[in-house]
């Protein structure tokens, strides 16, 4: 199959590439706004482009992997969150559905706002509290509108080798500093990119649609994360638990983040007997296996 995937340089766009391409031995055309020979670079926010571009490659499906993915750094650029998180997939899907291309699209927990109480479904009502989770669901919209046929995958607290992520974060400052505070009141599951590309591969080939909510097995807050990260690594640098209300004051985090946004699966298992590793297993791989 041919599958031309956007974002291609980043975190989940270098794992699918690689899973979906190298080991599957399907046909992977990599585009990505930098970081690539000029002829497979590709601004999702540039309309003509991104519809002669797919157009062109003649994909059967394609995975738009690309997005502004800083969370604070989308409340200082609304613009730039609306150009690439919303307007960015109305291109994509727009281009799609003239070239007759499947679209499948990355989306976040942070749609929702958190309250809920326990995990949320794929049908549950959207209420995003930040400018990145506003932009996100807008681009939900705009798919939705545009195609009958895609599928739209929520994940959220996403690792891997290629990119900023917190386990990297953490043992960076475990090393430079004697204490470390971590928010303990928001939760969620920690998803690798791995295992989230593998499934979306096996979706690929099972030809499904529709939504879906795509993480890990079960769930913590960042500071059970961390303490396990470090209990992992053999890391004794003292770790305190705070919360949210404590780390704005500091300064840390401007955009507001849900409380509890973890992500039902019951409907990728039930559906398609998909079910990703437990986060702690995945996380001992990481440590052991795939850090660069
Ligand atoms: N990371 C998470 O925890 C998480 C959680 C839930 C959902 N998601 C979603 O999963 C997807 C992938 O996330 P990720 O963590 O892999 O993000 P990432 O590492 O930031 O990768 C995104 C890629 O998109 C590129 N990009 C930015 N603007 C673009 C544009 N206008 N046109 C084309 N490419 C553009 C980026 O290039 P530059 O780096 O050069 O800007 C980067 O290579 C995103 O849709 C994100 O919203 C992520």
């Amino acid at each position: 199959m041919r599958i031309l995937i956007t974002g291609a340089r980043g975190m989940l766009g270098s794992d699918l590439s690689r899973i979906i391409g190298d080991e599957e031995g399907h046909q992977v055309v990599e585009t990505d706004v930098t970081g690539l020979p000029e002829s497979f670079r590709l601004d999702i926010t540039q309309e003509g482009k991104v519809k002669d571009f797919i157009a062109g490659a003649e994909p059967e499906v394609v995975i738009n992997a690309a997005g502004y993915t800083d969370v604070d750094g989308c409340e200082k650029n609304i613009e730039l969150a609306f150009s690439a998180n919303a307007e960015g997939v109305k291109n994509m899907a727009l281009a799609c559905q003239r070239s007759q291309a499947f679209l499948i699209h990355l989306s976040t927990d942070y749609i929702f706002d958190g309250n809920k109480g326990t995990p949320y479904c794929e049908d549950d009502s959207p209420n995003p509290l930040s400018i990145y989770g506003r932009s996100k669901l807008q681009g939900e919209i705009y798919l939705r509108q545009i195609l009958d046929h895609y599928l739209l995958i929520r994940t959220q607290w996403l690792y891997g080798k290629k990119g900023k992520n917190f386990i990297e974060t953490i043992l960076n400052l475990a090393r430079s500093r004697e204490e470390l505070r971590v928010v303990d009141d928001q939760w969620g599951s920690p998803t690798f990119t791995r295992d989230l590309s593998r499934a979306i591969k096996e979706l690929i080939e099972k030809s499904a649609s529709g939504i879906y909510h795509i993480v890990s097995e079960g769930y913590c807050s960042w500071f059970e994360f961390a303490q396990k990260i470090l209990e992992l690594s053999g890391n004794k640098v003292a770790l305190t638990p705070i919360n949210s209300t404590e780390l704005s004051a500091s300064g840390g985090c401007p955009a507001p983040r849900p409380p509890f946004s973890v992500l039902s699966t019951e409907k990728l298992r039930k559906d398609e007997g998909i079910v990703l590793p437990a986060w702690q297993d995945s996380l001992k791989e990481y440590l052991l296996n795939e850090r660069q």
